[in-house]
């Protein structure tokens, strides 16, 4: 978004929404200097990605049933791809990118709890991350 863009912020209640949300940030996320080559490196399909996390969303704030993977494994699985290089930084960078894409689009209750799940989610990742690691790895 640039500076006096006038964006009509709107309610996340449709999937079509969320599909707003979703493609928005990851756009963010694929031109960041940090967050960029991880997320790059890892996915190949990025409209196959895209459209599990329009699932994965539309199923945590709409709630539909149309995600069923497992987050914890993929991000376990991303660390390891890294050489166990997904760091508490770089959930940081995360939320910062989310919360400005919330903050430029979108307003309302189901705005907010894309805000709140989101920052919950993190630790758990993180934290599953951090436990499955190898001990001599750790960090
Ligand atoms: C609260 C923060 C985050 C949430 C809610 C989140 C959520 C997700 C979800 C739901 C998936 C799809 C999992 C599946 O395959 O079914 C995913 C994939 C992925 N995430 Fe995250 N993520 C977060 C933070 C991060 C961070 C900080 C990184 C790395 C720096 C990251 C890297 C990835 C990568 C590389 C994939 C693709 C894995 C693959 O396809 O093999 N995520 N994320």
């Amino acid at each position: 978004m640039f500076a006096g863009e006038d964006i009509v912020k709107r309610e996340i209640n449709t999937r079509e929404d969320v599909s707003l949300l979703v493609h928005t940030f990851y756009g963010k996320i694929r031109k960041d200097e940090v967050l960029g080559p991880i997320f790059n490196g890892v996915i190949k399909d990025w409209d196959n990605h895209l459209e599990k996390m329009v699932d994965f969303w539309e199923s945590n704030l709409l709630y539909v049933r149309k995600y069923f993977g497992n987050p914890m494994l993929s991000h376990i699985s991303a660390d390891r791809k890294t050489n166990y290089g997904i760091e508490s930084k770089h959930f940081g960078l995360w939320l910062n990118l989310w919360y400005q894409t919330l903050d430029d689009y979108f307003e309302g209750s189901t705005a907010q709890l894309a805000r709140d799940r989101a920052r919950m989610m993190s630790t758990n990742l993180f934290l599953a991350i951090f436990r499955s690691r190898p001990k001599e790895v750790y960090s």
